[in-house]
């Protein structure tokens, strides 16, 4: 794996971009946005409620922001397809609107855990009807939203965003509190936009009421679409790729982190910042692999990594656990169970745990592995047929555009034998 490589715009700062523009006064520029189903997904509910956002170029869209009160109702169900953020961000954003919504989703989408925001959202007073907790949402417009002080049962950037941007609508203070950090963007992102976030205690609040302001912003590359670069030049002798523009925001850099106590020889060479978020170039040379108990702070900050950590340890000499990381089984897959699968069928004995995992790493065989129509475990494999001694068939991978649009082209760009069968196309 060689040359320099520049992965497409980060997901969750993108949905943001999106949700925070259409309802600031004035028009916001973006640009580096990730132009892949799941933020699409975003930009089309927001036109759906008459936001005007305009595709200026590749990866470049303008929003004529609305203002706070300015969104309208759609008479049809919001589909947000793939996208867990669209969805739990967008249910606390509605909440405090005039009109009624539905939020639906894929069957992937439509089988995860929407009680963790739709139980603190009706605290504040929102009213969100759901069959056994989970999509399709009907949220009831009209309600006076009122701020809570709630602490998180799981560590998630997604219901913490959720009750920040319901925070926007409510009457007084809404306080979160996480058991462990998570990602900041909604915190940086609404700072960007010239609202007031406080710190205090380890609680993040936000006074409703507050009104947002256009800006202009470019989206760091994905740490989390670099990490399959990153783990496949450091399981390739002879490996030495540049990755350009990485958000480095320390609530992600959790990989980097991780591999590195594995053996990864992953260095800065530039760095500077993207608006609030800060950015690196980032080089990424072979290096021999040792297996590791990965500290359990460092789950959240590498949530969405785990997969291809896992193709990583799988070629790692030893042995690697990881505990801590029950959220993985409600993840677009389970993906401890998907993970572990793969790699038994790839001849790598993975031992499942209800949180986690502990495998020893080997040598890697060919064969063929399920997706489970979920974008990551997707890439993960294909880093794992870099090691692996024969071809390694991934099965129903179109999801893999909700995230990483042109994946293939830039994987094999870099030195990946990596080809699309008529029969699962990308
Ligand atoms: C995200 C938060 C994480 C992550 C997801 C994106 C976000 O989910 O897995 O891909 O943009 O806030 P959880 O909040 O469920 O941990």
């Amino acid at each position: 794996m060689s040359g320099r490589v520049r992965v497409p715009g980060d997901k969750s700062i993108s949905h943001r971009a999106i949700m925070l523009g259409a309802i600031a006064e004035g028009r916001s520029e973006i640009s580096g946005f990730l132009e892949g189903g799941d933020c699409l997904a975003t930009l089309g509910a927001f036109r759906s409620m008459g936001v005007e956002i305009e595709r200026q170029g590749p990866g470049r869209v303008s929003i004529d922001g609305v203002g706070r009160e300015g969104l309208s109702g759609c008479a049809h169900p919001l589909d947000l397809g793939n996208a867990g953020t669209g969805m739990r961000l967008l249910a606390g954003l509605l909440a405090g609107q005039r009109f009624d919504s539905t939020l639906s989703g894929d069957a992937s989408l439509s089988g995860r855990p929407m009680g963790r925001v739709i139980d603190p959202l009706s605290m504040m007073g929102a009213r969100i009807d759901a069959d056994g907790g989970h999509a399709p949402l009907t949220i009831r417009g009209g309600r006076q939203l009122i701020g809570i002080r709630y602490a998180l049962p799981v560590a998630s950037a997604q219901v913490k965003s959720c009750l920040l941007l319901a925070g926007l609508y409510a009457a007084g203070q809404t306080c979160v509190c996480e058991p462990m950090p998570t990602r900041d963007h909604t915190e940086q992102m609404l700072r960007s936009f010239g609202a007031e976030v406080l710190i205090r205690d380890d609680w993040i609040c936000i006074q409703g009421g507050q009104l947002l302001h256009g800006v202009e912003m470019d989206v760091p590359a994905d740490i989390s679409s670099a990490a399959f670069f990153m783990v496949a030049a450091s399981i390739t002798p002879g490996s030495d790729l540049v990755l350009e523009h990485v958000g480095m925001n320390p609530t992600r850099t959790g990989v980097i982190e991780i591999l590195r106590m594995m053996g990864a020889n992953i260095t800065v060479e530039r760095d500077g910042m993207a608006g609030n978020e800060p950015v690196a170039d980032l080089r990424v040379r072979y290096a021999p692999l040792t297996g590791i108990h990965i500290p359990e702070s460092l789950v959240p900050l590498a949530i969405d990594e785990f997969p291809v950590i896992f193709i990583a340890a799988a070629c790692a000499e030893g042995e690697t656990e990881l505990t801590g990381a029950a959220e993985l089984r409600v993840k677009e897959s389970d993906r401890i169970k998907a993970m572990v699968d793969g790699l038994t069928e790839l001849g790598i004995g993975a031992v499942p745990r209800v949180d986690g995992l502990v495998m020893r790493g080997g040598k890697l065989t060919g064969g063929r592995v399920r997706s489970h129509a979920d974008h990551r475990i997707a890439m993960a494999f294909t880093v794992a047929g870099l090691a692996a001694t024969g071809a390694v068939d991934i099965l129903d991978c179109a999801n893999v555009d909700t995230s990483f649009p042109g994946y293939v082209d830039l994987a094999v760009a870099a030195g990946m034998r990596l080809s699309v069968s008529r029969d699962n196309p990308v």
